[in-house]
């Protein structure tokens, strides 16, 4: 039977040089859409999915997000004192609880693959998720929770991927896949970064995984693939017809956030579809379009 997953890693330690200079004191992590930092929403489509340990593989510069999670003992008495309560509410939504978040630094900029062998031991030899913050995907059920429910049926490695154009292919992981049935396939080929006239599909990793332990192994060879780096593609590639690994096709909103443009549609996005601010979002954009 397949394990549950109990814990993620989340790897935050990119420089975030395409936002610069908004990136220079402040980790693009926690950029906000609407009101929430981007990492919220990868922490909480996780504890909807019920994940609740979280592996952060941070670097320098990058303490923020560990005050982000913590509670803000000062901020919160003074907002109980003030009766604040629904904004005491939203503070303490992103409290995780006391031993569930570690912090972890990759010290070098070697590549993701490198990021989550940096999580090794706090993962041991269970199953677990791996979700990029830059991607920020919204339904219901969320993404993680779809691989976690593909996990239990599958009992393997399960990797989310959506249709990109093929001019695009050179910015992601791009999987080769047969045998699909209601949305899941049996994965052949995986490549990172591809020309578009190498690639073997247009179906692009989105940032969201559900691995065996087994990739570790992988990982301790620190193989450099694409960009010279160390890549959780190639590591995952040499899982393939050893333990039972699928593709999910998966067909709710994502946003590339990792772009500017990608993440200034994320919060257009996010603004509608929002209860308390998609009617004056609407209005707004309509003005903004007559002028
Ligand atoms: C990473 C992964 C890539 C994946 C992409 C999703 O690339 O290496 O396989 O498709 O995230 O955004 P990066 O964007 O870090 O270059």
């Amino acid at each position: 039977m397949a394990q549950r997953i109990r814990k993620a890693v989340l790897p935050v330690a990119g420089l975030g040089t395409r936002f610069l200079p908004a990136t220079k004191a402040v980790p693009k992590e926690l950029l906000t859409v609407v009101d929430r930092p981007l990492i919220q929403y990868a922490v909480e489509e996780c504890l909807a999915a019920g994940i609740d340990e979280f592996v952060f593989v941070t670097g320098r510069n990058k303490d923020a997000l560990e005050d982000h999670f913590d509670v803000a003992y000062e901020l919160e008495a003074t907002l109980e004192k003030r009766r604040k309560h629904p904004e005491l509410a939203l503070t303490q939504a992103a409290n995780l609880m006391p031993g569930n978040a570690v912090f972890t630094r990759q010290q070098r900029p070697l590549g993701l693959g490198h990021a989550v062998w940096c999580a090794r031991h706090w993962i041991g030899n269970e199953p677990f998720a791996v979700l990029l913050p830059d991607e920020l995907t919204l339904g219901s059920p969320n993404c993680t929770a779809r691989l976690v429910e593909a996990h239990a049926q599958t009992g393997g490695s399960v990797v989310a991927v959506m249709e990109v154009p093929r001019e695009h292919t050179n910015r992601y992981g791009i999987a080769a896949v047969e045998k699909e049935k209601k949305g899941l396939s049996e994965i052949t080929g995986m490549v990172e970064k591809p020309k578009p006239a190498d690639a073997p599909s247009t179906l692009a990793l989105i940032g969201r995984y559900v691995l065996m332990p087994e990739i570790f192994e992988h990982l301790d060879k620190k193989e450099t693939g694409a960009g010279g780096e160390i890549q959780l593609t190639d590591a995952m590639a040499k899982m393939i017809g050893v333990s039972p690994f699928h593709a999910l096709r998966y067909d709710g909103q994502r946003y590339d956030c990792g772009h500017r443009l990608g993440f200034l549609e994320a919060n257009v996005a996010v603004s509608l579809h929002r209860a308390d601010t998609g009617a004056e979002t609407r209005e707004m954009l309509s003005r903004l379009l007559k002028d």
